[in-house]
């Protein structure tokens, strides 16, 4: 077993995804279940890149539905090709033809056009990784049609009948908590929970995902973003913020932080104009200075 954990988490790294044992875990049993995987964490804790890791490991397509607000099932599951069955009907329209054959002719399989959730269930060479992300946006009908597909991974077009699924897909849901996910679709799912990274992991990530990062710069920079989600922000940095910040300061030519580097940059790590205003200069020469304090370990 603990084999088996280790083995996800090397593929996961050697797919550019630093994953603690936690992660691995749940990673491995989604895939070895086929269970639905639901993440949730704050924002840029690494959620959709774990849908995103998943396709590059299984060497599967990715498919993608990004919820919002209003999603409905046209655009999630399948729409018709109003304009190519309209072409049909003027062509045939000249001929005479039976009308019952030209319906069923221009309702058929031609004329579908397949949405992600109908694209992962109908995939023939083999079973996709389907990436439901932000499933809190989307409201509360469209997850209980969300629940139905996950449990019979099977859909009724009116005109066409029921389509099963080719293949299980290997599911994995995001959330970012801005709405209660239903407890009927968290029991249909395994549970993930990501935390902000360990000063190591981050210093791991950053490694792996920013080009040309000095040893001492990777430490530093993740040192700084630690200190700085611990004080009081609107807006916390995620990982992708540190990436953003770690890429810029590269650019810069830097190896290491130094207060104006940082100062001219800090707009990659706070998103927010109240959280930039509250650091003070004195507070962000006090955070640089305790960054640049003792270096971790290489890892
Ligand atoms: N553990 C990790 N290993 C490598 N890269 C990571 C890791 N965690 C996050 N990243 C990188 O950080 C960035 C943000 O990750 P991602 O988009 O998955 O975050 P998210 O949790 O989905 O955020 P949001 O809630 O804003 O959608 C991506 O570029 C991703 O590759
Ligand atoms: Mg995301």
């Amino acid at each position: 077993m603990k084999d088996a954990i280790r083995a996800v988490q090397e593929a996961l790294e050697r797919h550019d995804y630093i994953a603690e044992p936690a992660i691995a875990t749940a990673v491995y049993l989604a895939r070895e279940l086929r269970k639905p995987l639901l993440v949730e964490g704050d924002a840029g804790v690494g959620k959709t890149e774990i849908g995103k890791v998943l396709a590059r490991m299984l060497d599967t397509e990715l498919i993608r539905l990004q919820c919002y607000q209003g999603l409905d099932v046209n655009t999630a599951l399948y729409e018709w090709n109003y304009q190519r069955q309209i072409l049909h009907l003027r062509i045939v329209e000249r001929d005479g033809r039976d009308p019952a054959e030209v319906e069923a002719a221009i309702f058929g399989r031609d004329y579908l056009l397949e949405r992600p959730l109908l694209r992962a269930i109908t995939r023939r060479e083999g079973p996709p990784v389907l990436l439901v992300d932000e499933v809190d946006r989307a409201d509360d009908g469209f997850e209980a049609f969300l629940l139905e597909l996950l449990s019979d991974f099977q859909v009724t077009i009116p005109e066409l009948g029921p389509i099963r699924a080719a293949h299980i897909p290997y599911v994995v849901l995001t959330s970012n908590r801005s709405r209660e996910i239903g407890d009927a679709l968290r029991r249909r799912c395994l549970y993930l929970y990501i935390e902000h990274p360990s000063l190591e992991k981050e210093v791991h990530i950053i490694k792996r995902r920013v080009p040309g990062v000095s040893q001492r710069l990777a430490d530093q920079v993740a040192r700084f973003v630690q200190a700085l989600r611990a004080r009081r922000l609107s807006k916390v940095p995620g990982v992708a913020e540190t990436l953003d910040w770690g890429q810029a300061l590269v650019r810069l030519h830097r190896d290491h932080l130094d207060l104006e580097a940082v100062q001219a940059t800090l707009g990659c790590l706070l998103k927010d104009r109240d959280d930039l205003s509250a650091l003070a200069a004195t507070e962000t020469a006090a955070l640089v200075a305790a960054a640049q304090g003792t270096e971790t370990a290489a890892l």
